[in-house]
């Protein structure tokens, strides 16, 4: 059977760093509450003015992955794109990716699973691969997050924490045993839909009731988080998929080289490591430099992990996420 390898990875954040210090100008906050909830030190926000939007800072990473594994846009023969911010309501990013590199006529793929939705995207990547149907698929985790926040004290809970980039890596067919993704699992409770979400506008509340009602408290438009509520869950949730994913191919906590858990909050990622036995330096952390990208956090880690050496062949890459849906999911690679 064919595997799926990770031959490229690539990334891309706007250039506008924004700080704690530069947060608490706009709302009542700290640099001190930010980074001891959260550990993040800044984050970049897509600045007024800039072109940079979801489609294209993934555009970006792409280019950066194709190159880095080696190829031509035009070998790509598959894209994939997750995000829960896209440029437009519809159509989805994917297909601006396929005609900002100028690729002919492939398929492109979008993914709805918010901080869950890179490793859904890798998951679908890998079955499109072991089928035989493609041999270069490009998966992509891109999200603008700043142009939607409430930035006043009111969103304080959830603006200070999110962050725009990109991340990108090529997928391609391997015929190595023992290579590239072992195993994908996935998991989602939609009963929890709304603890973190954004629900407006929706189809039953549409452009002509928004207009009429020019209700400026309807904070419906701006993403709600019950973070407490999500913290207990993610702490769970993140340790069972990690483990059910080693449990189904044999393998031992120990065995893992490298686990990239997506970037929610540092001191989750913490409690992770510290449960799992695992040493600091085996788990991947950036959230003090770019805050919370959800589709885009782990293929950011993952391009600056193989920029930094931090990944050699025969390694045990762990990825893992949770996120609103709720959704969570896990994969494990042999680099
Ligand atoms: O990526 C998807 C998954 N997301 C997650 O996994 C996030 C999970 N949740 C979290 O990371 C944490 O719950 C947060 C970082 C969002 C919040 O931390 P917390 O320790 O749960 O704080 P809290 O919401 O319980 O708020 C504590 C206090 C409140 O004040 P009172 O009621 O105690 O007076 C908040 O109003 O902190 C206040 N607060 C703030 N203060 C300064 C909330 N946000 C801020 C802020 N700056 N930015």
């Amino acid at each position: 059977m064919y595997r799926s390898k990770i031959t490229g990875t690539g990334h891309y954040v706007p250039d506008n760093v924004v700080t704690n210090d530069d947060l608490s100008e706009l709302m009542d906050t700290s640099d001190a509450w930010i980074q001891e909830r959260t550990g993040i030190k800044e984050r970049r926000w897509v600045a007024k003015g800039s072109d940079d939007t979801t489609s294209k800072m993934g555009t970006e990473a792409a280019r950066m992955a194709i190159q880095n594994a080696g190829l031509k846009p035009g070998d790509i023969d598959f894209i994939i794109f997750a995000t829960l911010s896209p440029d437009y309501y519809f159509p989805g990013p994917g297909v601006q990716v396929q005609e900002n590199l100028g690729i002919k006529e492939i398929g492109a793929l979008d993914v709805r699973n918010q901080c869950s939705g890179f490793v859904y995207a890798l998951s679908v990547g890998d079955q499109f691969i072991k089928t035989g149907m493609y041999k270069n698929i490009l998966v992509i985790g891109s999200e603008l997050h700043s142009g939607g926040l409430d930035k006043t004290t009111r969103g304080r809970g959830v603006s200070v924490i999110f962050g725009d980039g990109a991340g990108a890596v090529v997928l391609q067919r391997s015929e190595k045993e023992n290579t590239g993704i072992l195993t994908s699992h996935l998991h989602a409770e939609g009963k929890h839909a709304k603890e973190l979400a954004l629900l407006g506008p929706n189809t039953a509340h549409w452009v002509d009731a928004i207009i009429a009602e020019n209700d400026p408290d309807d904070l419906s438009y701006y993403p709600h988080m019950n973070g407490n509520f999500v913290f207990k869950h993610a702490v769970t949730r993140f340790q069972e998929v990690i483990h059910e994913a080693l449990q189904s191919t044999g393998l031992k906590t120990s065995d893992i080289d490298l686990l990239i858990p997506h970037q929610a909050n540092l001191r989750i990622s913490q409690y992770i490591q510290q449960k799992m036995g695992l040493p600091p330096e085996k788990v991947f952390n950036n959230i003090m430099k770019y805050g919370n990208t959800t589709a885009a956090s782990i293929p950011i880690a993952l391009s600056e992990a193989v920029q930094e050496n931090r990944l050699k062949e025969g390694d045990l890459l762990c990825l893992a996420a949770f996120g609103s849906g709720f959704t969570w999911a896990s994969s494990l690679i042999r680099w």
